[in-house]
């Protein structure tokens, strides 16, 4: 357990980062949330210690802190161990085998959810959907994903971890940050690893190349297409603008498209 106060030196950081976070927002209040993930970056859950201090930093009651801090599941209100490993069994994730996998890791493991290992490697947690659904069943390990997992991968996966070699996540980070190394990215100081790995998936890009097969834009599609431009010639789309057809800028309705031809419109192009 930590210390019911921060040592001088700590605080006197903490109390710096704080006032960093506090200058991104016009309340101050609103810069509770990622003020929370920087005590668990320090603490590696939400303490009574950091409660307090961020109580003292905006001026509020430790009551109205943990309110919060108790609404929200990312928040741990104890230790947790320095890899979290979360199983989807949200709809999907559990009927394309989520419920399975996690069953599978809580037998391995020895722990149930929000349970961690006797060595505080590992804690195990049920999560609700991350809106990857394409890519069912979902494990993340600190919030990156990993991708399609069966029972074996996802026992090979805490495998590696337990034995504290480096995992290496479908999209995003080349490996894991432990947990508090990733909380305090989630409050807002970056790491300098955003752009690492691939951000999208071909789960997620074929849709994308199926909606430009079929000249689908957004409704605000000036300012919009320009925006979604570098993702759409990534998914090997024509250039934003070069439709051939002006009706190609509608967005279809019912009965209109033909969402078969778009399918093998895509399927030729992966030839
Ligand atoms: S249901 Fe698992 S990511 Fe959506």
């Amino acid at each position: 357990m930590t210390e019911q106060t921060y040592a001088p030196e700590l605080a006197t950081s903490l109390k710096a980062d704080f006032a960093e976070i506090v200058a991104r927002y016009p309340q101050p209040r609103s810069a509770l949330l990622p003020m929370l993930h920087l005590v668990q970056s320090v603490d590696g859950y939400v303490s009574a210690r950091g409660i307090a201090a961020c109580a003292e930093a905006l001026g509020i009651t430790r009551a109205e802190v943990s309110a919060v801090a108790t609404f929200y599941s990312q928040y741990k209100r104890h230790p947790n161990g320095e890899y979290n490993v979360g199983v989807c069994t949200n709809a999907l994730c559990a009927v394309m085998g989520g419920d399975q996998i996690f069953e599978t890791l809580s037998d391995h493991l020895g722990v149930g959810h929000d349970e961690t290992t006797a060595d505080g490697r590992i804690t195990l947690e049920q999560l609700e959907c991350n809106a990857a659904c394409d890519y069912a069943p979902v494990v993340m390990v600190n919030w990156e994903f990993f991708d399609n997992q069966t029972p074996t991968s996802a026992t090979q996966l805490v495998d590696e971890i337990a034995a504290g070699r480096p995992v290496h996540p479908t999209r995003g980070a080349t490996t894991v940050g432990t947990f508090k190394e990733i909380s305090r990215v989630l409050a807002g100081f970056e790491d300098g690893r955003a752009d690492e790995g691939p951000g999208a998936g071909e789960a997620s890009l074929l849709g994308l190349r199926i909606a430009r097969a079929n000249g689908w834009t957004s409704p605000h599609e000036g300012h919009e297409a320009d925006r979604h431009a570098p993702l759409a010639e990534a998914a090997g789309a024509a250039p934003v603008g070069d439709t051939g057809s002006s009706a190609a800028h509608q967005v279809p309705t019912s009965g209109e498209s033909d969402p078969g031809a778009a399918r093998r419109a895509v399927s030729e192009e992966d030839k």
